[in-house]
Formats: structure tokens, C-alpha cells, sequence
């Protein structure tokens, strides 16, 4: 008699995820989180719960909050019955997000391990004195505490910043999910679709790749011209950036910035494009702006699908992808980055906090990057379970 077991997606994500589970067996025996509490403020879906399992073989307690827009109900109720204290639900409120930080922040964790930089900014403000450090994820969390290193004065590994999570998340993998998150949303095709896409950081290049492979005429704007002659050598074409929006068909925002796109470009939007972004925060499509000063005649919101569409005075139509939040976490299913690619960023968090955990780390390595033992600790585990 074959058994049936009805599996969750938590557990496909934990069974996909190779490097955590080798980690969480060595974190098991070694104990390096052994008395210590690690407050997280990182998205809550179900590859996060893969770090937060392996932290916890390591010994460590866990208060967990999520990020705005992206935390997922069952992820919340799975770790609560795993018992790690999780503060707070899903929320878009930018005030009630902030009071989740604080929460977080009250029960004083020796470890941060930070996406976006909302516990690190706060405990510039309000410090406390059991803090070893922690990790930053991200490139916008890196931006904001890279000018603080004095006033925070510990050691804070950016995960954003090594080459792994560069070239397996933010080029690979963003993206290839910014793509799905286009046809998920949409339905649509990107056949022979005029596709801009703003900024040509690592995430861009994969989201114009991507686009580029799926058969769209792809067009890049970045501000920054060394980074803009790079995409037209690349093959991209590098249009004056109101030719860019006034051609566009679908417009994708990925660069950490906020009002890349505004009001102030209604008079150049085709009609029936598609506006998205695949930033971190999200103000680099400023939404409500759009819609304040647009001579609006309606909104539609498709709710399930994740899709407003503004219509105009002048009958043109503009859509909006998920508020313009974080398409690949937003929307409908949304899955966010491809389970390996986090596979990698997420060993190189356990890996890091490991290294803050034991001590030798001290405020000179406040915002520096992973060090070079870590990526190569990480890389040579990966390839050797994938060989
Ligand atoms: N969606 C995801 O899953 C995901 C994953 C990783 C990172 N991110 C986020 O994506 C964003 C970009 O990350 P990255 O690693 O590519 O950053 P990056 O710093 O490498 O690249 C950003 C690019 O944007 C350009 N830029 C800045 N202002 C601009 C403007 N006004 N117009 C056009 N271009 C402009 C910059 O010159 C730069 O080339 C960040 O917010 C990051 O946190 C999202």
C-alpha cells in the first residue's frame, strides 16, 4: 500500500533547499546561536522559514516580523506552531510596520538579521546593550546604513554585496521571477512587447535579459552613463529617457530609488501600458502621486488579480501591477525568487551570523561585505551537492 501525504509548500521549499539542510545538520551539533535570540525582519514566505529552521538548529531563539506588503498568513501560522515568536501580519501600513520594528527591538535580540535596513536605522536611534551585530540582505538596506557606521558602531555583514548573491539572486534570479511575475499577473505575452527597463544594476540586467530571451524589444534607462553604455554594449538600446516611457508597452522599475517613475510622466505614457517594479521599496513607481494628479474618470481594480487599471480624462488606460510593491511578492502566488538562488543567499546569512555570533568581529566591520572565506565556503558546498 503506497502511503499519501498531503506536503505543503514550506515543505517542498525546505526539501529544495540543499545548502540550508547541510548547514542545519553541522548547525545541530556545532550550537553556534547556543543562548543567543536572533530577531529577524525579513519577507515571511515559505524560503525564510528554511533560514529561520536552520538559525534555530543552531540554538538560537527567534522573533521574526516580516517586510511591508510581502508577509504570507500560512508562513506566519507554520512558524508560530514551530514556536518562534513571530510579531505582527501582513500589512502595506508603513506606520504599523515601523511599530512591528519597535516590538521586535523591545525584546532586545543579540542578532539583527535585517532586509532593507528597518532594525539597524531604528537601533541607530534607540541602541541597547547585549547587541553583538547581525546582516544586512539587501542593496536599498545597504544604502541606508552605509552612511551610519560611527553611530552603530557594529559589525554588520551585507549579504547584497558578495558576488553569490549578485550574480545567483539579484541577475539570475530576480530576473527570471520578474518575468513570471509578469505573465502571472497579466496573462499576457512579451512577444514583440517594447519593454524600458529603469536601472541596470544586477537586477536589471536579469530583468532585461530575461525579457530580451522571451522576445521583447527591450530599452534601458540609467542614470548613470558609464552603467547605460555598458546595457548598449550589451545590445539593449539606450533611448533619451522620455523616448524610453513614450515607446514603452510595459515599464519596469528596478533600482532602490524612489520616483523614478511619476506624475510628472502622464503625458507620455502609450496607452495600455504596464507599470511594475521590482525594487525594494515601493515608491519607485509613485503610485499614489499618479493617481492625484491624473484627470482620472475611474479606477479599476481587478482585486484577486492584483491589477488597477487608471482611467484617463483623455480615455488612454494605465495599469499597475501589484501597487507597485515588489511585483515578485506580490500579486497573485506570488513565489518570489527562485528556491536555489535563496538556497545560496540564505547559507550566506547563516554563515555570517555564525561569524558575527562567534565574536571576532568588530565595529571596523560595520556594512562591509561577506567575507571571501564565507563566498568561497558557500560556492564550493553548493557545487559540490550539485555535481
Ligand atoms: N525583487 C527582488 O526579489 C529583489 C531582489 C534583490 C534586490 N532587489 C532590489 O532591487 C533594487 C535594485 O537592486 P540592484 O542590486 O540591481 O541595485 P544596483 O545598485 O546594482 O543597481 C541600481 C541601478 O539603478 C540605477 N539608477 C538609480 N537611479 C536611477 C534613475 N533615476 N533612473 C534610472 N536608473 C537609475 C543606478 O545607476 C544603478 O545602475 C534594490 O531596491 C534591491 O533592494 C529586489
Amino acid at each position: 500500500m503506497i502511503q499519501q501525504h498531503q506536503v505543503s509548500r514550506i515543505e517542498w521549499v525546505a526539501d529544495s533547499c540543499w545548502l540550508l539542510q547541510a548547514i542545519s545538520e553541522e548547525f545541530s551539533r556545532t550550537k553556534p546561536f547556543q543562548g543567543l535570540t536572533i530577531g529577524t525582519a525579513i519577507h515571511l514566505e515559505p524560503k525564510t522559514v528554511a533560514l529561520l529552521m536552520t538559525l534555530r538548529a543552531g540554538g538560537a531563539n527567534l522573533v521574526a516580523t516580516g517586510n511591508l506588503n510581502s508577509t504570507q498568513p500560512a508562513t506566519v501560522e507554520y512558524l508560530k506552531r514551530q514556536g518562534i515568536v513571530v510579531i505582527g501580519e501582513q500589512t502595506t501600513d508603513a506606520r504599523a510596520h515601523r511599530d512591528f520594528i519597535d516590538t521586535l527591538l523591545d525584546r532586545q535580540p543579540d542578532l539583527l538579521l535585517d532586509n532593507g535596513g528597518a532594525l539597524f536605522v531604528r537601533v541607530a536611534e534607540r541602541p541597547y546593550k547585549n547587541l553583538l551585530g547581525g546582516t544586512e540582505e539587501t542593496t536599498s538596506g545597504r544604502r541606508r546604513l552605509a552612511p551610519m557606521p560611527e553611530v552603530i558602531a557594529l559589525p554588520i555583514l551585507v549579504i547584497n554585496d558578495s558576488p553569490i548573491k549578485q550574480f545567483a539572486e539579484n541577475r539570475h534570479a530576480v530576473g527570471q521571477s520578474l518575468f513570471e511575475s509578469y505573465m502571472r499577473f497579466t496573462n499576457r505575452s512579451t512577444n514583440g512587447k517594447r519593454v524600458t527597463v529603469f536601472g541596470y544594476g544586477a537586477c536589471g540586467k536579469g530583468t532585461a535579459t530575461c525579457f530580451r530571451n522571451a522576445h521583447s524589444n527591450v530599452s534601458v534607462v540609467d542614470v548613470d552613463p558609464v552603467t547605460a553604455l555598458e546595457a548598449h554594449l550589451d545590445g539593449f538600446s539606450t533611448p533619451l529617457r522620455s523616448d524610453a516611457i513614450a515607446s514603452a508597452d510595459v515599464i519596469i522599475t528596478v533600482t532602490g530609488f524612489a520616483d523614478i517613475v511619476t506624475a510628472a510622466d502622464l503625458p507620455l505614457f502609450k496607452d495600455g501600458v504596464i507599470l511594475f517594479n521590482g525594487g525594494h521599496f515601493p515608491s519607485e513607481i509613485d503610485v499614489e502621486g499618479i493617481k492625484s494628479v491624473a484627470p482620472l474618470k475611474a479606477v479599476d481594480t481587478y482585486a484577486n488579480d492584483g491589477i488597477e487599471t487608471l482611467l484617463l480624462g483623455d480615455g488612454r488606460k494605465i495599469h499597475i501591477l501589484g501597487g507597485g510593491h515588489m511585483a515578485n511578492l506580490a500579486g497573485p502566488r506570488p513565489l518570489g525568487n527562485s528556491i536555489e538562488s535563496m538556497d545560496l543567499g540564505f547559507a550566506l546569512q547563516a554563515r555570517c551570523l555564525e561569524r558575527v555570533a562567534g565574536g571576532k568581529l568588530d565595529h571596523t566591520s560595520c556594512v562591509v561585505p561577506v567575507p571571501a572565506d564565507i563566498d568561497a565556503q558557500v560556492a564550493s558546498g553548493y557545487l559540490d551537492l550539485n555535481r
